[in-house]
Protein backbone atom coordinates (compact mmCIF):
# COMPACT_ATOMS: atom_id res chain seq x y z
CA UNK A 1 0.00 0.00 0.00
CA UNK A 2 2.38 2.42 0.77
CA UNK A 3 4.04 1.92 -2.54
CA UNK A 4 0.60 2.64 -4.46
CA UNK A 5 0.23 5.94 -2.05
CA UNK A 6 3.63 6.84 -3.35
CA UNK A 7 2.88 6.19 -6.93
CA UNK A 8 -0.41 7.86 -6.44
CA UNK A 9 1.00 10.92 -4.88
CA UNK A 10 3.53 11.29 -8.12
CA UNK A 11 0.91 10.76 -10.55
CA UNK A 12 -2.47 12.90 -10.26
CA UNK A 13 -3.01 16.22 -9.55
CA UNK A 14 -5.73 15.26 -6.54
CA UNK A 15 -4.62 11.77 -5.62
CA UNK A 16 -6.80 9.04 -3.71
CA UNK A 17 -5.82 8.77 -0.10
CA UNK A 18 -5.19 6.14 1.42
CA UNK A 19 -8.17 5.63 3.03
CA UNK A 20 -9.73 5.36 -0.75
CA UNK A 21 -7.77 2.26 -1.64
CA UNK A 22 -8.46 0.53 1.92
CA UNK A 23 -12.28 0.83 1.08
CA UNK A 24 -11.69 -0.40 -2.65
CA UNK A 25 -9.90 -3.49 -1.42
CA UNK A 26 -13.35 -4.55 0.71
CA UNK A 27 -16.02 -3.00 -1.56
CA UNK A 28 -17.13 -6.83 -3.24
CA UNK A 29 -17.21 -5.79 -6.91
CA UNK A 30 -13.39 -3.65 -6.92
CA UNK A 31 -10.61 -5.76 -8.36
CA UNK A 32 -7.10 -4.40 -7.71
CA UNK A 33 -3.95 -5.78 -9.80
CA UNK A 34 -0.68 -4.73 -9.10
CA UNK A 35 2.52 -5.09 -11.09
CA UNK A 36 5.63 -6.12 -10.07
CA UNK A 37 9.40 -5.96 -11.64
CA UNK A 38 12.50 -7.95 -9.49
CA UNK A 39 14.91 -5.73 -8.77
CA UNK A 40 18.38 -6.78 -7.15
CA UNK A 41 16.57 -9.92 -6.38
CA UNK A 42 13.24 -8.46 -4.70
CA UNK A 43 9.91 -7.50 -5.88
CA UNK A 44 9.49 -3.84 -6.25
CA UNK A 45 5.39 -2.30 -7.29
CA UNK A 46 5.61 -0.43 -10.60
CA UNK A 47 1.79 0.12 -11.56
CA UNK A 48 -2.21 -0.84 -10.19
CA UNK A 49 -5.58 -0.53 -11.93
CA UNK A 50 -8.65 -0.40 -9.89
CA UNK A 51 -11.38 -1.26 -11.35
CA UNK A 52 -15.68 -1.92 -10.70
CA UNK A 53 -16.72 -5.35 -12.32
CA UNK A 54 -20.94 -4.88 -12.18
CA UNK A 55 -23.23 -7.14 -13.87
CA UNK A 56 -21.62 -7.44 -17.72
CA UNK A 57 -19.91 -4.26 -17.10
CA UNK A 58 -16.62 -2.74 -15.87
CA UNK A 59 -15.77 0.84 -15.12
CA UNK A 60 -11.70 1.41 -14.55
CA UNK A 61 -11.28 3.41 -11.92
CA UNK A 62 -7.52 4.15 -11.90
CA UNK A 63 -4.18 3.63 -13.46
CA UNK A 64 -0.95 4.17 -12.45
CA UNK A 65 2.60 3.83 -12.87
CA UNK A 66 5.57 4.89 -11.78
CA UNK A 67 7.25 7.67 -13.26
CA UNK A 68 10.23 6.46 -13.32
CA UNK A 69 9.45 3.61 -15.52
CA UNK A 70 7.00 4.96 -18.07
CA UNK A 71 7.27 4.16 -21.78
CA UNK A 72 8.30 0.40 -21.14
CA UNK A 73 4.81 -0.90 -21.94
CA UNK A 74 3.81 -1.67 -18.13
CA UNK A 75 0.04 -0.19 -18.48
CA UNK A 76 -0.19 -1.82 -21.56
CA UNK A 77 1.15 -5.18 -20.33
CA UNK A 78 -1.53 -4.10 -17.06
CA UNK A 79 -4.39 -3.21 -18.74
CA UNK A 80 -4.39 -6.32 -20.93
CA UNK A 81 -4.30 -8.18 -18.13
CA UNK A 82 -7.42 -6.15 -16.63
CA UNK A 83 -9.23 -6.30 -20.13
CA UNK A 84 -8.61 -10.36 -19.78
CA UNK A 85 -9.58 -10.55 -16.58
CA UNK A 86 -12.67 -8.85 -17.45
CA UNK A 87 -14.14 -10.73 -20.55
CA UNK A 88 -13.59 -13.91 -18.56
CA UNK A 89 -16.09 -13.00 -16.21
CA UNK A 90 -18.91 -11.52 -19.01
CA UNK A 91 -18.12 -8.47 -19.35
CA UNK A 92 -19.43 -6.81 -21.87
CA UNK A 93 -18.43 -2.94 -21.92
CA UNK A 94 -16.16 -0.96 -20.34
CA UNK A 95 -16.40 2.49 -19.39
CA UNK A 96 -13.48 4.92 -17.94
CA UNK A 97 -13.21 8.52 -17.44
CA UNK A 98 -10.32 10.87 -18.19
CA UNK A 99 -8.71 14.21 -18.29
CA UNK A 100 -9.52 15.73 -21.50
CA UNK A 101 -5.35 16.96 -21.27
CA UNK A 102 -4.66 13.08 -20.23
CA UNK A 103 -2.80 12.77 -23.85
CA UNK A 104 -0.45 9.76 -22.96
CA UNK A 105 -4.03 7.80 -21.04
CA UNK A 106 -6.42 8.81 -23.93
CA UNK A 107 -3.55 6.98 -26.62
CA UNK A 108 -3.04 3.97 -24.52
CA UNK A 109 -6.71 3.19 -24.11
CA UNK A 110 -7.47 3.99 -27.72
CA UNK A 111 -4.69 1.31 -28.50
CA UNK A 112 -7.02 -1.44 -26.61
CA UNK A 113 -10.01 -0.44 -29.33
CA UNK A 114 -11.26 2.61 -26.18
CA UNK A 115 -13.37 5.11 -27.97
CA UNK A 116 -14.39 8.82 -26.73
CA UNK A 117 -18.38 8.75 -26.00
CA UNK A 118 -19.62 12.11 -24.22
CA UNK A 119 -17.88 14.63 -22.34
CA UNK A 120 -18.84 15.31 -18.54
CA UNK A 121 -17.93 18.81 -18.02
CA UNK A 122 -16.05 19.98 -14.94
CA UNK A 123 -15.56 16.13 -13.80
CA UNK A 124 -12.44 17.10 -12.21
CA UNK A 125 -13.81 20.53 -10.72
CA UNK A 126 -10.87 22.02 -13.20
CA UNK A 127 -11.22 19.90 -16.15
CA UNK A 128 -13.78 18.42 -18.30
CA UNK A 129 -13.60 14.16 -18.64
CA UNK A 130 -13.92 12.60 -21.45
CA UNK A 131 -15.95 9.31 -21.14
CA UNK A 132 -14.25 6.41 -23.26
CA UNK A 133 -16.00 3.23 -24.02
CA UNK A 134 -14.68 -0.01 -25.00
CA UNK A 135 -17.04 -2.88 -26.07
CA UNK A 136 -16.20 -6.13 -25.97
CA UNK A 137 -18.69 -7.38 -28.22
CA UNK A 138 -22.53 -7.07 -28.53
CA UNK A 139 -25.15 -9.81 -27.89
CA UNK A 140 -28.96 -9.86 -29.17
CA UNK A 141 -31.10 -9.71 -27.08
CA UNK A 142 -35.27 -10.22 -27.20
CA UNK A 143 -36.89 -7.23 -26.23
CA UNK A 144 -40.51 -9.08 -24.57
C1 LIG B 1 -0.96 6.77 -18.65
C2 LIG B 1 0.09 5.84 -18.02
C3 LIG B 1 -0.62 4.83 -17.11
C4 LIG B 1 0.82 5.10 -19.16
O1 LIG B 1 1.76 4.20 -18.57
P1 LIG B 1 3.05 3.67 -19.35
O2 LIG B 1 3.51 2.43 -18.66
O3 LIG B 1 4.03 4.75 -19.52
O4 LIG B 1 2.43 3.31 -20.78
P2 LIG B 1 3.03 2.25 -21.83
O5 LIG B 1 4.53 2.34 -21.84
O6 LIG B 1 2.43 0.92 -21.59
O7 LIG B 1 2.52 2.88 -23.19
C5 LIG B 1 1.41 2.34 -23.90
C6 LIG B 1 0.86 3.42 -24.82
O8 LIG B 1 0.36 4.51 -24.06
C7 LIG B 1 0.58 5.74 -24.77
N1 LIG B 1 1.48 6.61 -24.01
C8 LIG B 1 2.08 6.33 -22.83
N2 LIG B 1 2.79 7.40 -22.42
C9 LIG B 1 2.63 8.36 -23.34
C10 LIG B 1 3.09 9.68 -23.46
N3 LIG B 1 3.89 10.23 -22.53
N4 LIG B 1 2.69 10.41 -24.52
C11 LIG B 1 1.91 9.88 -25.47
N5 LIG B 1 1.43 8.61 -25.42
C12 LIG B 1 1.79 7.85 -24.37
C13 LIG B 1 1.20 5.35 -26.08
O9 LIG B 1 0.15 5.11 -26.99
C14 LIG B 1 1.89 4.05 -25.71
O10 LIG B 1 2.12 3.24 -26.82
P3 LIG B 1 3.54 3.34 -27.59
O11 LIG B 1 4.58 3.06 -26.56
O12 LIG B 1 3.40 2.31 -28.65
O13 LIG B 1 3.63 4.75 -28.10
C15 LIG B 1 1.17 6.65 -17.23
O14 LIG B 1 1.61 7.73 -18.03
C16 LIG B 1 0.68 7.19 -15.90
O15 LIG B 1 0.75 6.52 -14.86
N6 LIG B 1 0.18 8.46 -15.91
C17 LIG B 1 -0.30 9.10 -14.67
C18 LIG B 1 -1.58 8.47 -14.19
C19 LIG B 1 -2.70 8.58 -15.23
O16 LIG B 1 -2.84 9.59 -15.91
N7 LIG B 1 -3.51 7.52 -15.31
C20 LIG B 1 -4.64 7.48 -16.23
C21 LIG B 1 -5.84 8.03 -15.55
S1 LIG B 1 -7.29 8.04 -16.63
Amino acid sequence: MDEVIRIEGLSFPNPWRREFFERELKNPVSYAFVEKIEERGRPRLVAYIVFWIVTGEAHILNIAVDPELRRQGLARRLLATALAFMEERGVEVVHLEVRRSNRAAISLYRKFGFEEVYIRENYYGNEDAIVMRLVFRYKSRIIP
